[in-house]
């Protein structure tokens, strides 16, 4: 009884993973980015409350975050910012364009760690919570803040 219940709970981790991974990749209706927007995860960690940035933007956290923006970020949002990165041009949604998104007063420094964190769920904007550590991910908040054009 035990392992046939595990069983079946195996199987359907098995047949669903490809499923999700799919969604992701499949570019299917148009999303309204606003619509879209409403339904993100804003302060799911915190209960409301947003993290706030402990590090200071400093030459050398902009150094560490644009490495690592280019290790992990690029192929999406491109080299700007600017969501066209080779891997984000089939997405939908596109990769956020970061030049525009990172407009001081849209967002907040502990938002933007939320996304990178947790991803943003029925896109293809990874978690980078296991990935990269608190440290790398604040990092990256301060260096995308300086891809803004106003
Ligand atoms: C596989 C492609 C991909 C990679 C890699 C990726 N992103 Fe994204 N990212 C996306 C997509 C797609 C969205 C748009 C989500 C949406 O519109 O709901 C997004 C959204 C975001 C947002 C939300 C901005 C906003 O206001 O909508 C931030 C911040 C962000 N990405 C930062 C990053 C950072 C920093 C990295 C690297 C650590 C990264 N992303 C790597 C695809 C990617």
């Amino acid at each position: 009884m035990q392992l046939s219940l595990r069983r079946a709970i195996q199987m359907s981790i098995l047949v669903c993973l490809p499923v999700l991974a799919g969604c992701a990749e499949t570019p299917a209706a148009t999303v309204d980015h606003s619509q879209h927007m409403m339904t993100m995860p804003a302060d799911s960690a915190t209960n409301g409350e947003l993290p706030d940035n402990p590090i200071p933007t400093s030459d050398d956290s902009l150094a560490t975050g644009a490495l690592l923006y280019e290790q992990n970020c690029l192929v999406c949002h491109g080299p700007q910012g600017r969501g066209d990165g080779p891997a984000g041009l089939a997405l939908n949604p596109p990769p956020a364009d970061l030049s525009i998104h990172t407009e001081p007063g849209v967002h907040l420094d502990g938002q933007l760690y939320l996304w990178i964190s947790e991803g943003v769920p029925g896109s293809a904007m990874p978690a980078f919570e296991t990935l990269l550590t608190e440290d790398e991910r604040w990092h990256l908040v301060n260096y995308i803040r300086s891809l803004y054009q106003p």
